[in-house]
């Protein structure tokens, strides 16, 4: 069974209701660890040595975030500027998340509609997250389409549940090697995927 590091970042976790579900969902495997970046380093102070360790432990990645302007708050990108150095991450002699497995897990508080072409956001979620994609593709990881709960805001009661449900499943298919095979293109977001809608791993 592969080990999952959930990187979150949430600054204001205390009012989150979305991000909380998912991680109360998470926490229930065994192979899920959740490493709060904005509890451990409230200075944004990252110790790059202890994340570069605790990355090298795990085969799994998940940069789980609310969508903030397009993107992830801001501590996510200063964990991207110190963590992933060169020569360790990238570049000629860097072999440490080579065949690793990455992703996004957002919530969004607009819904499907607005993301696209013809609605109001005009771009995809998947093209809002192209430096995500770049970032893990030049350090030789393998990036899936995004888990992502939209209309975050307004969902509630069995549609959360319902949510928790889609992320366990999605967290025990990653848990196993199958979940290496899924073309980067085959949807738009995972949680499209049937063994993720609807499970199927024990
Ligand atoms: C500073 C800020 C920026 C936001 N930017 C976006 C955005 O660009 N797109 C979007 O769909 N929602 C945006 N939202 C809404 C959040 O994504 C939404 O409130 C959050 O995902 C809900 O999850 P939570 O309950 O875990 O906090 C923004 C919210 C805040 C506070």
């Amino acid at each position: 069974m592969k080990d999952i590091l959930i990187l979150l970042a949430h600054p204001k976790l205390e009012d989150s209701r979305i991000n909380n579900a998912l991680l109360e969902a998470a926490k229930t495997l065994p192979n899920v660890r959740v490493h709060d970046l904005y509890d451990m380093y409230p200075d944004f102070n990252i110790d790059v040595v202890y994340e570069q360790e605790i990355l090298f432990g795990h085969e799994v990645v998940i940069w789980q975030h609310p969508f903030y302007w397009y993107s992830a708050p801001p501590i996510l990108k200063q964990w991207i500027d110190l963590v992933l150095e060169y020569n360790w991450a990238y570049g000629p002699n860097a072999f440490a998340l080579r065949e690793k497995t990455i992703l996004n897990a957002l919530t969004a508080g607009g819904s499907r509609e607005v993301y696209c072409a013809e609605g109001r956001n005009h771009y995809t979620v998947s093209e809002f997250l192209r430096p995500f994609e770049q970032t893990a593709r030049l350090c030789g990881m393998n990036y899936l389409p995004p888990f992502s709960v939209m209309g975050a805001n307004k969902i509630k009661g069995d549609q959360i549940r319902q949510c928790q449900e889609e992320y366990i499943n999605l967290l025990k298919w990653l848990s196993t090697s199958e979940a290496d095979v899924i073309a980067k293109d085959s949807c738009q977001f995972i949680n499209d995927l049937d063994i993720v809608k609807k499970g199927g791993q024990s």
